[in-house]
C-alpha cells in the first residue's frame, strides 16, 4: 500500500476545513503537514485539528510557498479573490492543487492560471462538487453510455431558498461583485460546469444572458421596514427575512451567521443577540444591505457542435433544489438532485401509449451538495496519485470552459449583447 499523500491547508476557513477533514477519516490517503491563514485564531483551530506544531503554520499562501516545497498537494480554500494569487506561488514551488471554485472572479486571472497549469504541468482540480454528487454522476453514465443517443439540449435550473440567498448573496459575503464574484460564478459555475461536463471535449462558443436585481434593493422593502431586524424594524414579527427567525430560531447557516463572533468560542445566545443588534452584517434588513449581485438570471450558450443549453437562477425560492432537462436524439432525461431521483424516456409509438419512461431511484444524501463534497477530495487523492480517477474528473478544460460561459454571461447581460467564445 503506497504512503499517503502530504498535504497544506491553504485557508483554514469553512471549505478548505471540510475538505482536509478527508485526512481525519483517511488516515491511509491524506495527512495535513502545515497550514496558512492570516487569521490567528483560524490558524490555531487548525493546528490544533491536525496536531501542527508552531512551525508547521504560516500567517499566507505567499511565504508557505516561498518554502522549498516539502508537501504533495495544497487545499486552497480562500476567497474568491484569493484563488489565483496564491496559486500561482504553489503551482511555482511544485504543489498539486485542490482550489476552491470558483476559480477566479476574472476571464485574465483564469487565462493567467491555466497558463502556470500548463508550463508547470501540476494537477489542478477545481471544487466542483456537484459532479461527485451521485445524481449527476449517475445522469453522466447515462449520458455517456447513449441512452438519450446524440445529445442535442441542455436545461438546468437553479432555485436558491429564500434564506440561503439573504445570508451568502444579500447580506453575506457573497453580496459584492467587487469583494467576491459576479453571482452566476459564486453559486452558478457548478451548473454551468455541468454544461461544460456534459458537453465534455467540445467548446461553448456563444452566449447570451439577461437578469437583474429586481427585489433585495430599497425601492422593494416592505412599508415600515427598519435597517436592522433586531434594532429599529417594527416588521420583524412578520417578516420572512428576519434575522432573528433565520439565524436564533431556526437555526441556519451557523457558521456565516456567527462568523464575526467566531473568536468567541462558543458564542451565549445573548452575544448573539448583541451581535445581531449592533455590528454583524447578517443582523441587517435584506433590503437594505450594500448588496449588488442580481436575483434572478437566465443564460443561453450554444457549443460549438450545435448542441444548445439553457441555465436560470431564481433565487428567494421556498425550496433550494437543482433540476436538469437534457434532450437528446433518441430520449430525454429529466430530475431534481434534491429528490434523487430522474427519469429516462423514450418514444413508444405503439398505439395507446406516447413514451416509456424508466425511474432512477437513487439514494441522496442532502446535504454536503448530495454527497459530493467528500467523493471530490477522494477523487483529488486518486488523480495525485496516478491511480484511475472517476468519470468525474476530467480534463482542467471542462471546469475553464463553464467559468468562460460565466463571464461571457456577464458581459452579455451587461452589454445586451450576444457574446462570441474565442478559444483559449
Ligand atoms: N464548492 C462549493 O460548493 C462552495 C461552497 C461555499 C463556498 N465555496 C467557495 O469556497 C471558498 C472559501 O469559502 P469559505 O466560506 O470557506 O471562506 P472563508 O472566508 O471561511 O475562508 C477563507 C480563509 O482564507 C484566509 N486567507 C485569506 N488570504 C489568505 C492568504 N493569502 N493565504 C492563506 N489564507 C488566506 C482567510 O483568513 C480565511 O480564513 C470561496 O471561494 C467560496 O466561493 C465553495
Amino acid at each position: 500500500m503506497s504512503k499517503p499523500l502530504t498535504g497544506v491547508i491553504i485557508g483554514a476557513g469553512h471549505r478548505s476545513l471540510l475538505y482536509a477533514s478527508h485526512a481525519l477519516r483517511h488516515p491511509d490517503e491524506l495527512t495535513i503537514v502545515a497550514v496558512a491563514d492570516p487569521d490567528p485564531v483560524r490558524r490555531q483551530v487548525a493546528a490544533e485539528k491536525y496536531g501542527l506544531a508552531p512551525e508547521q503554520c504560516y500567517e499566507t499562501a505567499e511565504q508557505l510557498a516561498a518554502r522549498p516545497r516539502f508537501a504533495d498537494v495544497a487545499i486552497n480554500g480562500t476567497m474568491d479573490r484569493q484563488h489565483v494569487p496564491t496559486s500561482l506561488p504553489l503551482l511555482e514551488a511544485g504543489y498539486d492543487i485542490l482550489l476552491e471554485k470558483p476559480i477566479s472572479p476574472t476571464r485574465d486571472e483564469l487565462l493567467t492560471l491555466l497558463a502556470k497549469v500548463r508550463e508547470t504541468g501540476r494537477t489542478l482540480c477545481i471544487g466542483h462538487v456537484l459532479r461527485y454528487a451521485p445524481f449527476y454522476v449517475a445522469v453522466k453514465e447515462r449520458l455517456a453510455a447513449g441512452e438519450i443517443g446524440q445529445l442535442l439540449s441542455v436545461h438546468t435550473h437553479e432555485m436558491v431558498s429564500y434564506h440561503h440567498m439573504a445570508t451568502a448573496f444579500v447580506r453575506g459575503k457573497w453580496r459584492r461583485q467587487d469583494t467576491s464574484a459576479p453571482i452566476l460564478l459564486a453559486k452558478c459555475c457548478h451548473d454551468l460546469d455541468l454544461l461544460a461536463w456534459f458537453c465534455s471535449g467540445n467548446a461553448p462558443q456563444r452566449v447570451a444572458s439577461f437578469g437583474s436585481l429586481s427585489f433585495f434593493r430599497p425601492e422593494a422593502a416592505p412599508p415600515g421596514a427598519g435597517t436592522r431586524c433586531l434594532t429599529d424594524c417594527p416588521i420583524e414579527p412578520t417578516c420572512d427575512y428576519s434575522a432573528h427567525k433565520h439565524f436564533i430560531e431556526m437555526g441556519l447557516w451557523r457558521a456565516y451567521a456567527w462568523e464575526p463572533i467566531e473568536y468567541l468560542g462558543d458564542p451565549t445566545l445573548e452575544q448573539k443577540l448583541e451581535s445581531l443588534r449592533t455590528d454583524n452584517p447578517y443582523g441587517r434588513c435584506v433590503w437594505h444591505c450594500d448588496n449588488d449581485v442580481v436575483d434572478h438570471q437566465s443564460v443561453l450558450v450554444e457549443f460549438a457542435d450545435g448542441v444548445t443549453a439553457t441555465h436560470d437562477l431564481a433565487t428567494g425560492t421556498s425550496r433550494p433544489c437543482r433540476h436538469v432537462h437534457l434532450r437528446g436524439t433518441h430520449g430525454e432525461l429529466e430530475g431534481t438532485m434534491e429528490d434523487g431521483r430522474f427519469v429516462v424516456r423514450h418514444h413508444d409509438v405503439r398505439k395507446g401509449s406516447e413514451y416509456r419512461e424508466e425511474l432512477v431511484d437513487l439514494s441522496v444524501s442532502r446535504d454536503m451538495h448530495g454527497g459530493g463534497d467528500y467523493r471530490l477530495v477522494a477523487d483529488f487523492v486518486r488523480v495525485v496519485r496516478g491511480e484511475t480517477p472517476s468519470l468525474s474528473s476530467t480534463n482542467i478544460m471542462d471546469s475553464v470552459n463553464g467559468h468562460l460561459i460565466a463571464y461571457a454571461a456577464d458581459d452579455a447581460l451587461q452589454t445586451r449583447r450576444v457574446v462570441e467564445l474565442a478559444t483559449v
